[in-house]
C-alpha cells in the first residue's frame, strides 16, 4: 500500500491504478470511500474482500459527469413523475451527498448490485474524488473504505488502520468536510407514488422534502432491505452507552462512583469547562459541537468517535444529537454504534 498526495501527479497514477483493476481509497465530501473500476468484477470482489463486507451489501457506482447516469441507471423505464424527481433532485443536490436507487444497467456488473435489479448512484462534490472518477473510467465503485460494520473513516490514517494492505493506494486528502455518509434515496420504490429514504445522511430529510414532497423513512429493519439498515453498524470496538439529550451531563463518571471502569464522552453540546468535574476526564470528553451546530457536529462525529475509541476506555457514554436536520443522521448513527452496549452490561454487570 501507498500513500498518495492530492498532487496532478499522483491523482494521474491514482486513477491509473483503478483503470488497471487496483484498488484506490480516495476522500469524498462525506467519507473515504474504497475505490474500484464499477465495470471490473474482478476489482469489484476484492472490494468484498479487503472490507469482509458481506455479497448481499450493494455498491454505491460515484459518476463525475451527468452523461454517465444513464450508462450505469436505466431511466427509460422511469415514468414521468419519477422523472421529474430524478430531475430536480439532481439539479439540486449532485454533486453532493445524496445517492438515488434506480434501476440497473444491464451492464453494471451484479457484484457491484449484490444482484439487485436496482443500482445506487451517487455523484460526489469533492474536487479530488472528481478528478479521479475523470481521469479513470467514469465510474467507480465505493463503499466506506473501512472494515464492514465498523467506524466510517474521515482521515487517511482510519482508512490505513481499518484496511491496511488490503487497499493499494490511498489518496491523503486530509479530514472530509461533511463527515457523514451520503443520505439513500430509492426512487423506485415508491409506494403511494412516494420515494423511500434507506440511510439517513448528509442531505437532510426536510431538504429532500421541501424540493420533492413527503418521503417515506424506512432505516432500520431486521430484515433490511438496503444493508446500511442493519442494527449493528458503524460500531466502535469500545461499548458504547446513549442517553438522551441533555441528559449526559447529569451522569457521574464511573470512577467517581468506585467502578474500575474508564469512560470517554461525547457530548452534543457542552461547555467542559465550566463541569465541575472536567479536569479529571477532560483529555476523555469530546464535544460535537460547542455551538450547538449541526453541521459541525456532523463533521466531528465519527472523527470524535475514531479518538475516543483510540483512548483504550472500557466504555463510552455518548447523548444524542437533537432529532432534526442532520441531527436525525448522527442519531441513526448513533442507535447503531449504541447495540454493542449488551454484551458489555452481560460481562461488567
Ligand atoms: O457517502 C457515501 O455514501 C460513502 C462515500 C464513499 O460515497 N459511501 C458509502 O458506501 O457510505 P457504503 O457502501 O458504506 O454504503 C452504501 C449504502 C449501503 O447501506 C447499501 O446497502 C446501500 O447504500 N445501497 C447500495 N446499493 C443499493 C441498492 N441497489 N438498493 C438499496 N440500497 C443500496
Ligand atoms: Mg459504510
Amino acid at each position: 500500500m501507498e500513500i498518495l498526495s492530492v498532487s496532478d501527479s499522483d491523482l494521474n497514477r491514482a486513477a491509473a491504478a483503478l483503470a488497471g483493476g487496483l484498488l484506490v481509497a480516495f476522500p469524498t465530501e462525506t467519507v473515504y470511500g474504497l475505490g474500484a473500476d464499477a465495470f471490473n468484477p474482478g476489482a469489484l470482489a476484492r472490494v468484498f474482500e479487503a472490507k469482509k463486507r458481506p455479497r448481499f451489501d450493494p455498491l454505491i457506482v460515484h459518476i463525475a459527469d451527468m452523461d454517465f447516469l444513464a450508462k450505469i441507471a436505466d431511466l427509460t423505464t422511469l415514468n414521468a413523475d419519477t422523472r421529474q424527481r430524478l430531475t430536480v433532485l439532481t439539479e439540486r443536490f449532485w454533486p453532493g451527498p445524496l445517492t438515488l436507487v434506480l434501476p440497473k444497467q444491464k451492464e453494471v456488473p451484479g457484484l457491484a448490485t449484490a444482484g439487485l435489479a436496482t443500482v445506487a448512484v451517487r455523484s460526489p462534490s469533492h474536487p479530488v474524488a472528481q478528478k479521479i472518477i475523470r481521469l479513470s473510467t467514469g465510474a467507480v465503485a465505493a463503499p466506506s473504505a473501512n472494515s464492514f460494520g465498523s467506524l466510517s473513516p474521515t482521515r487517511a490514517v482510519h482508512v490505513k488502520a481499518s484496511l491496511g494492505e488490503k487497499v493499494d493506494y490511498i489518496v491523503d486528502g486530509g479530514k472530509t468536510e461533511l463527515g457523514l455518509e451520503s443520505t439513500v434515496l430509492d426512487l423506485t420504490a415508491c409506494p403511494n407514488g412516494q420515494a423511500v429514504i434507506l440511510r439517513l445522511g448528509a442531505t437532510s430529510m426536510e431538504a429532500i422534502e421541501e424540493l420533492i414532497g413527503p418521503v417515506v423513512l424506512s432505516v432500520v429493519s431486521d430484515k433490511p432491505i438496503s444493508p446500511g439498515q442493519l442494527k449493528s453498524h458503524y460500531a466502535p470496538r469500545v461499548p458504547l452507552i446513549l442517553y438522551k439529550h441533555g441528559e449526559l451531563a447529569s451522569i457521574p463518571d464511573a470512577r467517581a462512583e468506585g467502578k474500575e471502569v474508564s469512560e470517554g464522552r461525547l457530548y452534543f453540546s457542552f461547555n467542559p469547562e465550566t463541569a465541575p468535574d472536567a479536569s479529571t476526564r477532560a483529555d476523555r470528553i469530546r464535544v460535537l459541537s460547542k455551538s450547538g451546530d449541526l453541521s459541525e457536529a456532523a463533521a466531528n462525529f465519527f472523527d470524535m468517535l475514531h479518538e475516543l475509541d483510540a483512548l483504550g476506555l472500557d466504555l463510552i457514554r455518548a447523548e444524542e444529537a437533537p432529532a432534526y436536520g442532520l441531527g436525525a443522521a448522527i442519531n441513526d448513527r448513533l442507535y447503531r454504534a449504541a447495540s454493542n452496549v449488551k454484551e458489555y452490561m452481560e460481562i461488567k454487570t
